[in-house]
């Protein structure tokens, strides 16, 4: 299967995201990465239920949302009937997490678990099945612009590792500080999914960008 690229949109330019959200269109990314932060789960405010109103009106493409949020469970149906295809919630803090992620399924849209840099990959074996998107995070949840940290190469060849002992269909996606120069052991470590932010939306040919982490 082909790289998923998932552009993040908290590096578009929120003055003209018409024109942003044109060019992920218009680009051979599949999916938006919607990365929501409540100022309690992550030291961060970015941005909830309007915009992503304002994202579903104007692409087709996949909406990821990726919840930096405490208690996510509130709000789950709310995201899915405003343009959510599928949510990621955070296993830190999720005392219940087994069951955020049945009511993610039971809403329809698909399931993602997100794993913040301390957290090893194997806390995911229990729950594995109810895991459509598992997300390990490569910077600290917060902000974009950060940098790679490079033991989450090894943690994605684990979480491949686990999702064949498991035979689950589970995609890996890899989140912060993704860039052309560590695309490729990303994608031999086994990661499906690719999010960046800073580095499509600051690169001279965002289009173009996309395409080389694509075929890179
Ligand atoms: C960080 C967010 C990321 C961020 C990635 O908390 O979850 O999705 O937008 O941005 P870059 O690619 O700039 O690290
Ligand atoms: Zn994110």
């Amino acid at each position: 299967m082909p790289t998923i690229i998932a552009p993040s949109i908290l590096a578009a330019d929120f003055a003209n995201l018409q024109k942003d959200i044109q060019l992920i269109n218009d680009s051979d990314a599949q999916w938006v990465h919607f990365d929501v932060m409540d100022g309690v789960f992550v030291p961060n405010i970015s941005f909830g239920f309007p915009l992503l109103q304002a994202v579903k009106r104007n692409t087709s493409k996949f909406i990821d949302v990726h919840l930096m949020i405490v208690n996510p469970e509130k709000y789950i149906n709310e995201f899915v009937a405003k343009g959510a295809d599928g949510i990621s919630v955070h296993y830190e803090g999720n005392l219940h997490i087994h069951s955020v992620l049945q009511q993610i399924k039971n809403s329809g849209a698909q399931a993602g678990l997100a794993l913040n840099p301390h957290t090893p990959v194997s806390v995911v074996k229990e729950i594995l099945h109810l895991v459509d998107t598992l997300l390990i995070m490569s910077v600290n949840p917060g902000f974009g612009g950060q940098k790679f940290i490079p033991e989450t190469v090894s943690k994605v060849s684990e979480a491949k590792k686990l999702i064949q002992e498991a035979n689950t269909s589970t995609l890996i996606q890899v989140d912060g500080g993704v860039n052309i120069e560590n695309c490729i052991a990303l994608k031999h470590a086994g990661a499906d999914v690719l999010v960046a932010g800073s580095a499509v939306f600051k690169a001279a040919n965002p289009k173009g960008y996309i395409a080389d982490l694509l075929n890179a």
